[in-house]
């Protein structure tokens, strides 16, 4: 398989942080294809020596671990190549498709890692070049707009060029490893699949937490929020995988059926609930595993006025035979105490218990999505120790640890996805129904906090976000699991 990827904003930051070392990794495993061109296109006049030096100079900055050595760069950066455009300038696009005619690879992959503003003129160029072939790909990288209407006009520009089937939407969040060890747990393994329901779980909570801010992203974030940045996206995604119904097949259509099932039976929003069951917060400064840092609105590019939110909690419904009734909690946000994503699935309480359990214990899984990557299953258990309250028991886990169960290095989230585009396979993509309903899902709750003066609550940097948090799931007779 030959294949000519085009990385529009080859100069940008998700290229050279994200993109270029996924490609390396993938090249240094041996898994791209071999006979290749990664072909770079952006403003700056550059020609492909000077490309590979600024990709070589900026791969110094990524994580120490993933730097190559000069060998393996070089051979690398015979990869790379570079085409000068300006995006909106037919003759560019001209110039685009005489050099990816000057050999037949079997797919062109475009990948539009650029400001979503250029989206639909990079498709309607594209077309007017002749570009939209049976072998092209389009990758878009969220943000697809910033609201259904927006999303939806994206959408219909790509579909006016390209057919469905063409257009890989990302969500990073389902390269990870660790998610798709979560579609293996569920659809792999028959245990917990009765259990999986609304007779034995009592709740469900999601968690993204950063430890991180906006960095220099600030600009950008501003116009964003926590909401449209992470719950739209990556936590409801998340919530699908957990959520879903086990699909007929592994196709990339039985797959995404499935999850668009679950967006739709989340329960809408009322005036009511929009108060009762949403909490956005917003960072003041504070301290990060024991570092000092400035609040949201001291960042730079941020408003000192700011009322964007860093960090969202919801209680969330999936109305639906299997689920009617258990709270979804879905938690994510900036500057929390660690990085640390991760499911908890809680089981309900024995039904009629003969022992003494510490209060509120009860059976629980827990799925690591990151940093570590790996399940633990809580249950109750008779310590060796305690014949004198023979009755009481205690917990214990069972611990799995996929990175040492599997050693091998693992292939990172934008490293397989990118390998799945330049293959054709589709499972780990958003298609755009799936899209259009998770914007129609969180509008009302992005119009609600326009117009509420009241603003998200401050929580100091370093904490796991604003008390209305626990509340939130406190009501329900429920606590976060750092909680508990
Ligand atoms: C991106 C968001 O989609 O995901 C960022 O725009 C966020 O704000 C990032 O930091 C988190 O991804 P990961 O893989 O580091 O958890």
């Amino acid at each position: 398989m030959s294949f000519d990827l085009v990385l529009f904003g080859g100069t940008g930051d998700l290229a050279w942080r994200k993109l270029m070392p996924a490609l390396f990794q993938a090249f240094r495993h041996g898994t791209l294809p071999a006979g290749g061109r990664i072909i770079g296109v952006a403003r700056e006049a550059l020609d492909d020596a000077s490309y590979r030096a600024l990709i070589r100079q900026r791969f110094d900055d990524v994580e120490h671990a993933k730097r190559p050595t000069a060998d393996d760069f070089e051979r690398f950066a015979e990869l790379l190549h570079y085409q000068r455009m300006d995006l909106s300038a037919p003759a560019d696009y001209a110039g685009l498709a005489t050099r990816l005619r000057e050999r037949q690879a079997d797919c062109v992959v475009m990948y539009l890692a650029t400001a979503p503003g250029l989206f639909t003129t990079v498709c309607e160029q594209i077309a007017a070049a002749g570009l939209n072939e049976a072998r092209t790909r389009l990758v878009l990288e969220k943000p697809l707009g910033h609201d259904l209407a927006s999303n939806r006009s994206i959408n219909q520009a790509v579909r006016r060029v390209l057919d469905e089937r063409q257009i890989f939407r990302i969500d990073h969040y389902l390269g990870k490893p660790s998610v798709q060890n979560l579609f293996a747990l569920r659809f792999g393994n028959a245990l917990f699949e009765p259990l999986w329901r609304r007779e034995h779980v009592a709740n469900i909570q999601i968690t993204i937490a950063e430890e991180l801010g906006v960095e220099r992203r600030g600009g950008f974030y501003e116009g964003t929020g926590a909401l449209r940045d992470m719950v739209q996206n990556h936590a409801l995604q998340l919530l699908c995988a957990v959520a879903m119904e086990p699909p007929i097949n592994a196709h990339a259509d039985a797959i995404r059926d499935e999850k668009l099932k679950v967006l739709r039976a989340l329960k809408p929003w009322t005036p009511a609930l929009l108060d009762t069951h949403a909490v956005r917060g917003q960072y003041t400064a504070g301290s990060v595993q024991g570092t000092p840092v400035r609040g949201y609105r001291e960042e730079d590019g941020v408003d000192p006025a700011s009322r964007t939110e860093t960090f969202v909690a919801l209680r969330a419904e999936v109305a639906s035979w299997r689920w009617a009734g258990v709270p979804f909690y879905i938690r994510t946000g900036k500057r929390l105490p660690a990085r640390d994503a991760h499911i908890v699935v809680n089981f309900r309480e024995a039904p009629h218990p003969i022992f003494q359990t510490p209060a509120g214990a009860c059976n629980r899984l827990v799925i690591h999505l990151q940093p570590r990557d790996g399940l633990e299953l809580h249950l109750l258990a008779q310590a060796h120790e305690n014949r004198a309250a023979a009755q009481a028991l205690a917990p214990a886990q069972l611990d799995l640890d996929f990175d040492k169960r599997f050693g091998a290095e693992r292939v990172g989230a934008y490293e397989r996805l990118l390998l799945d585009v330049i293959d054709g396979r589709l499972n780990l993509f958003v298609r755009a129904d799936e899209q259009e309903e998770a914007w129609r899902w969180v509008e009302p709750l992005l119009a609600h906090w326009r117009q509420d003066t009241r603003g998200p609550r401050p929580y100091a940097a370093g904490t796991w976000g604003p008390s209305a948090s626990s509340a939130l799931v406190a009501r329900d007779g429920a606590c976060w699991a750092e909680e508990s």
